[in-house]
């Protein structure tokens, strides 16, 4: 399956497809979007319990049908978040009044209930209430997920939305340590290199969001153009696949089937070592 070659494994061995299918801002067309996406061939969704840019119900009434024409369980990473308040719009998944462990709870059984499973792959803090270091509220959310993580109803915790520094913080900290990290990569902050530094160092697995419009002059840069004209494929594919060399898992988000396509096929993709450096030194300029 195309969808999980070569993808980096969890420290606890567990495999997550190359490509996950992002479903943030699709509002009434999430439902017919990841049923293309998962007909394309994506077996791994990214969603939230964040009404203000995800419409996880929609995403859960896509696995079903994929359930019900005959898709296993098994065959599918399904990954999705907490979100704290300040994240939200007035659609709560939970009651703000309630303590922060309480609020994780009923966002998750309310993701268990849009998405109609019993088990989540990767549960995920969406990100930290605060810039810097981590806040008692962050601390609180982490236990509570920690306790699903326990209980089995999450197969492995992760985190958004991160800088180095935080990272490193949860890993040390944390009783079960985060196996998934899931930040926007910006090819100026050399792809977000302390980030994956500390990824690297902890096991932990990096998910890169907005690849293709967080650095639009790195896109559309001489060097992937000299890729472009070498292999044929386009500066999308290029990216992503560039993308895995530094051991990243990709989001892709798109809503046009042509581009999906596209973006499963990077894996065919090989890149020169020369290529592959000089991707790399766009981001440290
Ligand atoms: N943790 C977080 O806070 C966070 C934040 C943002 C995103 N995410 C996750 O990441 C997912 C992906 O978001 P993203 O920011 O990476 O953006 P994206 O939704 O993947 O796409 C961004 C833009 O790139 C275009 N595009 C996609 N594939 C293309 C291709 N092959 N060629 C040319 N253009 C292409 C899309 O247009 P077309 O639709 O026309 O292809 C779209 O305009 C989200 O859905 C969400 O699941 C997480």
């Amino acid at each position: 399956m195309v969808a999980w070659m070569d993808s980096p494994r969890t420290t606890n061995g567990i495999q997550a497809p190359s490509f996950l299918y992002g479903t943030a801002w699709k509002e009434d067309d999430t439902q017919r979007l990841v049923t293309m996406a998962l007909a394309a061939g994506f077996r791994g969704i990214d969603t939230a319990n964040q009404r203000k840019h995800y419409h996880e119900a929609a995403v859960g009434e896509a696995l079903q049908l994929a359930f019900d024409a005959g898709m296993q369980r098994d065959a599918l990473f399904i990954q999705t978040k907490f979100t704290h308040r300040d994240g939200q719009d007035h659609r709560l998944p939970y009651d703000e009044a309630a303590p922060i462990s309480t609020q994780v709870l009923q966002s998750f059984e309310s993701s268990l209930a849009h998405l109609q499973v019993d088990v989540i792959d990767s549960y995920v803090l969406h990100g930290p209430s605060t810039s810097r270091g981590l806040a008692r509220e962050d601390r609180e959310a982490w236990a509570a997920m920690e306790e699903l993580h326990a209980e089995g109803r999450v197969r492995m915790l992760g985190v958004s939305n991160v800088t180095a520094e935080q990272l490193s913080l949860l890993c040390r900290e944390a009783r079960t340590p985060p196996a998934m990290v899931q930040n926007r990569t910006y090819a100026r902050k050399a792809w977000d290199r302390e980030v994956r530094a500390v990824a690297k160092e902890h096991g932990v697995v990096y998910q890169g969001f907005s690849l293709l419009t967080a650095s639009p002059a790195a896109l559309t840069s001489a060097e992937v153009d000299r890729i472009v004209a070498r292999t044929g494929r386009t500066r999308a594919q290029i990216v992503y696949r560039f993308a895995m060399h530094l051991g990243m898992i990709c989001l892709c988000g798109t809503k046009s089937a042509t581009h999906m396509a596209e973006a499963l096929a990077a894996t065919e993709l090989d890149l020169t070592a020369d290529e592959i450096k000089s991707l790399t030194d766009l981001g440290s300029a």
